[in-house]
């Protein structure tokens, strides 16, 4: 195997994949994921009937956006509403129709590092709720909050889609830490966590019959392919998830079904899977009250309210600095 140094990557993908793939555990970070097609079969996943994820937290903003507005807007005092990744916006503009049409004041800032999705976003609100004011903010989560941390508006910040689950628990603590920073005392976070349940109810949300999520897992490889030169044949990978109900840990594999010697040229690297070897790509962690609590509290945030679905399947924390 070719060693690189660190010095010859010219982007923090080329590092990572090599990273990944020469690791002794094969793994890829999943965030590489969304590329354009990547963000287009995520769209696909979360309109599945099987990723109930969608539907559960649309459930609770449903029925909770009088009670999640009050607590926004508890000291009638004009509010920033600030959402990381925000992507299309579908289940905030329950929340931002509310706030909109019971006039309370405030301003919606997504950040999001898709600039197209951020213009698509603000261009669909200009029609739908004329009267919200929208300030995109394009970049990462914290290059985004670092924008904004200046000013001294009350902040609601808002953290949807069990975004938190494609973290390990150290790494969740770590982010929210690091949320914490941007708060002050009456700032408030709003976080959606995905909750144990039927372990076969979360085995077919990751492992649909339309194979939507397999080709979503196997578009890592295209990417390399793409970006890398690389020389994926996508036929000789298959989607694997599993899940440990006792950890609450759901975890996507991409298994190589042949033993074969890969080649990414941008990279001058070959890489060699014996049959059956795997790279692992996304945890999707599952939570307890336990977890969350704990998480929280590790975070140096408590617990404002908490909302949870009519089935029991997820739940929506709001946090303060402890
Ligand atoms: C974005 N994230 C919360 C999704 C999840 O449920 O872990 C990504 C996903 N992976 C496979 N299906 C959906």
């Amino acid at each position: 195997m070719q060693e690189k140094t660190a010095l010859l990557f010219k982007t923090a993908f080329e590092e990572d994949i090599f990273n990944g793939l020469t690791n002794h555990n094969k793994y890829l970070p999943s965030k590489y994921f969304y590329d354009s097609k990547g963000d287009r079969l995520f769209q696909e996943i979360m309109a599945m009937p099987e990723y109930y994820l969608t539907d559960s937290e649309f459930n609770i903003l449903t029925n909770f956006k009088e009670q999640i507005a009050d607590l926004c807007y508890k000291e009638n005092r004009p509010f920033n509403l600030i959402e990381l990744g925000a992507g299309d916006g579908k289940k905030t503009k329950i929340l931002l129709e509310y706030l909109s049409e019971t006039n309370v004041p405030f301003n919606y800032q997504p950040i999001d590092i898709s600039q197209n999705a951020l213009d698509q976003l603000a261009l669909s609100l200009k029609k739908e709720m004329p009267k919200v004011t929208v300030q995109k903010i394009q970049g990462t989560y914290f290059e985004g909050l670092k924008k904004i941390e200046a000013s001294t508006d009350k902040k609601i910040i808002l953290f949807l889609g069990s975004n938190i689950g494609n973290m390990e628990h150290k790494n969740a603590i770590d982010f929210l830490s690091s949320i914490r920073l941007y708060m002050n005392d009456d700032d408030l976070l709003l976080v959606g966590f995905d909750l144990k349940k039927n372990p076969q109810t979360v085995l077919d949300a990751y492992n649909d019959s339309a194979g939507i999520t397999a080709a979503f897992n196997k578009n890592i490889l295209t990417r390399i392919n793409n970006t890398l030169q690389g020389n994926f044949n996508l036929d000789t990978f298959e989607h694997w998830e599993t899940y440990d109900p006792q950890t609450g840990t759901a975890k996507s594999y991409l298994v190589s079904t042949i033993e074969q010697v890969v080649t990414i040229e941008e990279l001058e690297l070959e890489i060699t899977f014996k049959a059956w070897e795997t790279i692992h790509t996304e945890i999707s962690q599952k939570y307890d009250e336990q977890s969350v609590h704990w998480i929280a509290n590790n975070a140096g945030l408590s617990i404002e309210a908490e909302f949870g679905d009519d089935k029991n399947y997820y739940k929506n924390y709001i946090f303060k600095k402890k």
